[in-house]
């Protein structure tokens, strides 16, 4: 705790956080909180003030190769126990995670930016994914298989596919964590984290609790620091038979290629370009709630967020004034002020991306109707920004902006409409907004997208599988089929049954 720098603003959070154990500033190894082998260390950053909150290890291969071997290790016996066992440590994590809600979402303010009600919705979201898979963890069944032979028995047992590396990205610092190691330590895998070196506080609280929770030492290991070197390490390992990732297509491509080595099993959660296609038969009210959910959560930095509002013709004006109207009413600040419905961005080059993106649309033809340029707070903060005449060709459409601007393209038939809407390489998630029922049904089956909202704008739940197809990624998180990702099949076939 030595290393830790506190900013003056942060100093109440901070030190409520200190006293109840949860401000933890070194990675996790075997169950003993160390530091980097070379005492190197990196600085976490409060995005809303610029102000170091804490340093943390920078930990490289050395650290990762350890962290590998005490998984490893605690394979052995945390795939051993019960399912009913597994499942009691993580109810005690979920109780353990909820206790501390407001420790946790003040800390994912802190680090990340977004506002505390947003934070506190996250510690609930997240805590969900452990609550469920505690739940799941009993009903990890195998199958019996009517063999064709009479003197044999067939059967399917599921089992941990082994240790896991689990890299997690900044913009949600607890969720993205328990949606993996909750159906991993399910199933009785074990893990290593690397969360984001920009966010790690939460992982580590969140590890503290899954100390405090009774979980041995070595299920769960976190490191953090040189993400190449990390990531190179639980690539060639041969101890590590599962990569899980959430972040940038890029990344995960190299994952990817990186994992075939050592023939990996890997789920990925890449970039999205979300489509958010308001019909004229929409309910004008419910569509601009529900574009105004899907767009500036995390001020538009999630891989679910609309990155296009695609509306029709006939609604197009009404949708764009109701729309500007209530962005304009969401107030921007630093995410412990009361009110606040917007937060800073998470960097400098986040905002870099935001201004380049509406650069272009603006040298192609777009119209800024409302914001379009840096907060008057400074910092990172972007004021909430509308934009129209957009097209397929500007970057505005064709990538993700990752920040609170909503670019409105014009459409006038329902085929043009999914034509716009899959004419790109990713396929998370989709909003669609009619009252048309045959229409809904129509234009969800339609969508290369796999998760699509009809008159609802967030749709996250841990009982149902989040995952993108095309680009997007592979594997599917959260439900019931978000543990299969950490199973094995093994088939065993009993012969001579015959004979007593
Ligand atoms: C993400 O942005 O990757 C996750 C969003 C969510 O879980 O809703």
């Amino acid at each position: 705790m030595d290393s830790l720098k506190i900013s003056t603003e942060a100093e109440a959070v901070a030190s409520r956080l200190h006293k109840s154990g949860l401000l933890r500033t070194q990675g996790l190894i075997g169950g003993k909180w160390v530091d980097a082998y070379d005492r190197k260390t990196i600085k976490v950053y409060n995005p809303a003030t610029g102000a170091v909150i804490a340093d943390v290890p920078c930990m490289g291969g050395k650290e990762t190769n350890d962290a590998i071997s005490s998984a490893y290790e605690a394979f052995y016996s945390w795939s051993k126990l019960t399912a009913a066992a597994r499942s009691r440590y993580l109810r005690k994590w979920y109780d353990l995670l909820i206790a501390h809600r407001e420790e946790l979402g003040q800390l994912i303010t802190l680090e990340q930016g977004k506002p505390l009600k947003e934070a506190l919705g996250e510690v609930s979201y997240g805590a969900g994914f452990i609550e469920f898979s505690a739940e799941e963890a009993k009903r990890v069944y195998g199958d019996i298989i009517p063999s064709p032979l009479a003197d044999r028995r067939l059967f399917v047992l599921k089992q941990p596919v082994g240790v896991v590396g689990a890299i997690t990205p900044w913009n949600f610092p607890l969720a993205m964590i328990t949606r993996k190691v909750g159906p991993a330590l399910a199933c009785g895998c074990t893990v290593v984290i690397k969360p984001s070196e920009i966010t790690p506080l939460t992982a580590l609280a969140a590890a503290e609790l899954s100390l405090q929770a009774g979980i041995p030492p070595g299920v769960v290991n976190v490191v953090m620091g040189n993400a190449s070197d990390i990531g190179d390490s639980l690539l060639a390992s041969t101890q590590v038979r599962k990569i899980t990732f959430t972040g940038s297509t890029a990344v995960g491509k190299k994952l990817m290629a990186g994992a075939a080595g050592t023939v990996k099993k890997v789920s990925l959660e890449l970039g999205g370009n979300a489509p958010c296609i308001v019909f004229d038969d929409a309910d004008l009210d419910v569509a601009v709630k529900g574009a105004l959910a899907a767009k500036f959560r995390n001020s538009g930095q999630t891989c679910v967020c609309a990155n296009r509002v695609i509306v029709q013709e006939g609604i197009y004006e009404k949708f764009a004034n109701a729309f500007s109207k209530a962005v304009q009413n969401l107030q921007v600040g630093d995410g412990f002020t009361e009110g606040v419905a917007q937060g800073p961005l998470i960097n400098e080059a986040a905002v870099q991306k935001v201004e380049s993106f509406l650069q272009d649309a603006i040298s192609k033809g777009a119209k800024v109707l409302l914001g379009g340029k840096r907060h008057s707070l400074g910092m990172t903060f972007y004021e909430p920004t509308v934009v129209s005449d957009v097209n397929g060709e500007m970057l505005l459409s064709r990538e993700e902006v990752f920040g609170p601007v909503a670019p409105l393209l014009r459409f006038k038939t329902e085929d043009e409409a999914i034509h716009l809407a899959n004419d790109t390489n990713a396929g998370l998630a989709a909003y669609v907004f009619t009252n048309n029922i045959q229409r809904s049904w129509r234009v969800s089956e339609a969508l290369e997208y796999g998760l699509v909202g009809v008159n609802e704008g967030v749709i996250s739940t841990e009982v149902a599988p989040f995952g993108g197809v095309k680009q997007s990624g592979l594997g599917r998180e959260g439900s019931k089929y978000g543990l299969d990702e950490y199973l094995e099949m093994k088939y065993v076939c009993l012969g001579n049954m015959n004979s007593n």
